[in-house]
């Protein structure tokens, strides 16, 4: 057996798989976010090690496995929160999340005095409110006195690994969204560190997801009832995780995901291509792989909110079952789901959201419709900006609860103008830390071997030539909303 665990922002999901790559066991632990002010997002990183701990143990107690026979394990994490250390590696503050908004002078201020152009060169990406740069930065002027202790700096779930083998290392996929790594030479940035007055020794050691670091602690064996034997492998962002998860490991491979955010994502084989920012770049969980990303920051969450608004007494289902009697473009009515702003591609934190071209005729069932048209319109920007950028999109892995609705299928086999495959399970950026340690711990010889023994295609949907004609021309309009 391999344990993926999953540290994501409300809960720690902890996966026990098999060599077949079939879930054995599940265990989930909540812990809270703490928003003192607008914008701000923070998280006790005691929390996450004490949840996991006490995750672990009931996974363990209950799984009626042999502890021995548990080999390896491996991480998925929440991106970009700071975890600030002292010279004992002890936290000096609560985590500033990937959610957090406080950094808009912080973001300015990178692009004054390193120059757009130079940060987007070497980071691949813009300088974003979520990302970790700006929040050190954020720290060093707000509290300077809590940053004069400061040694090093490390993320969500390279602090629990910290916790869990006393080893503290950071891995390429997650050190991508500091916006100080230098992506395609994989390694810290001299350059933007010594223009913003950083010592570059709070930067801590890089090393490989799939790097064996190390087993685990006495300590934390005892805490938990695992093995001392169990291996320790680094483990990956969420997203590359996600990714791995859902085999997007070679070469034309690409999901959407559509949860409360919805990701599109797609697998680039080298660090070096120019995207100007427009979508995120990073380096892959995958072995010397990277991928491009775009983000809708209000996917499911706009049909949650359109659901809790109009239908709190129904279930998706009941909302969502005229959807298919609705001819495509919902007889006019169209929707933009910038509920809270947009990252792709506007990088717009403050554009609301929109339904144009109401008329008399529309009913309920189009407003339905025209919510999952407007979502999906929004991630078609970023494979948009992948097919202008030189990129095929033929295929696309659909996951999360936009997988979950053949008319949603459908849809964004129409709009993407493109095959939608579903899988048989989806475990997602749990499965993705399980398979970094089966192939860690050298069940395969490659990740995509293990792709081919853990991950299975269930049904697909074609694009109908008619609708995404339709689509299409709507999508202009679309467009052409947020001008
Ligand atoms: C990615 C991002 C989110 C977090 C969520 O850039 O901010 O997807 O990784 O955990």
């Amino acid at each position: 057996y391999v344990i993926g665990v999953d540290l994501g922002t409300s809960a720690v999901k902890l996966l026990l798989v098999n060599q077949k790559g079939e879930v054995a066991h599940e265990v989930s632990k909540e812990y809270p976010l703490i928003h003192e002010k607008t914008g701000y997002s923070e998280q006790d990183p005691e929390e996450w090690v004490k949840q996991t701990t006490a995750g672990l143990a009931e996974l363990v107690s209950t799984a009626n496995v042999d502890v021995d026979a548990i080999e390896g394990m491996s991480f998925s994490g929440q991106m970009h929160g700071l975890v600030l250390l002292d010279e004992n590696n002890e936290v000096l503050r609560n985590a500033i999340l990937w959610n957090d908004t406080r950094t808009t002078p912080q973001c300015a201020e990178i692009y004054e005095k390193v120059g757009k152009e130079k940060f987007i060169g070497i980071t691949k990406n813009l300088a974003l409110e979520g990302f970790t740069l700006p929040k050190i930065l954020w720290v060093k002027e707000n509290e300077p006195d809590l940053y004069a202790q400061a040694k090093t700096f490390v993320l969500p779930k390279d602090y629990l690994r910290y916790r869990i083998t006393g080893e503290l290392q950071m891995e390429y996929s997650d050190a991508a969204g500091t916006s100080l790594l230098d992506i395609s030479a994989k390694d810290w940035s001299k350059e933007i560190c010594e223009i913003l007055d950083i010592d570059i020794s709070i930067c801590p050691p890089l090393v490989n997801s799939h790097d064996n670091v190390g087993n685990i602690t006495a300590d934390f064996a005892k805490a938990t009832g695992l093995a001392g034997t169990t291996d320790v492998f680094a483990g990956g962002a969420d997203n590359a995780c996600g990714a791995i998860g859902s085999g997007i490991l070679s070469p034309g491979k690409t999901f959407a995901s559509i949860g409360t955010s919805g990701v599109v994502l797609s697998y680039e084989e080298t660090g070096d291509k120019d995207y100007e920012g427009k979508v995120h770049y990073f380096n892959h969980a995958a072995p010397n792989a990277y991928y491009t990303m775009g983000v809708t920051l209000s996917a499911g969450h706009s049909l949650n909110w359109f659901k809790s608004t109009f239908a709190p007494e129904e279930d998706f289902a009941t909302l969502l079952q005229d959807v298919g009697t609705v001819p495509v473009g919902s007889n006019g009515l169209l929707f933009t789901p910038y509920l809270v702003g947009e990252r792709t591609p506007h990088a717009d934190a403050t554009i609301r959201g929109s339904f144009i071209g109401m008329d008399s005729s529309h009913k309920r069932k189009h407003f339905a419709r025209a919510v999952l048209e407007g979502i999906t319109f929004s991630l078609n920007e970023s494979i948009d900006i992948f097919r202008e950028n030189g990129k095929t999109i033929d295929t696309v892995y659909s996951i999360g609860g936009g997988a979950k609705n053949e008319d949603w299928l459908q849809m964004q086999a129409d709009i993407f103008n493109a095959k939608i495959v579903k899988l048989t399970s989806e475990q997602g950026p749990g499965m993705g830390a399980a398979m970094l340690a089966a192939f860690g711990s050298g069940w395969f010889s490659t990740l995509e071997e293990c792709a081919d023994a853990f991950l299975a295609e269930a049904e697909s949907y074609e694009p109908i030539p008619e609708n995404a004609e339709t689509y299409a021309k709507l999508f202009k309009v679309y467009k052409d909303v947020y001008t």
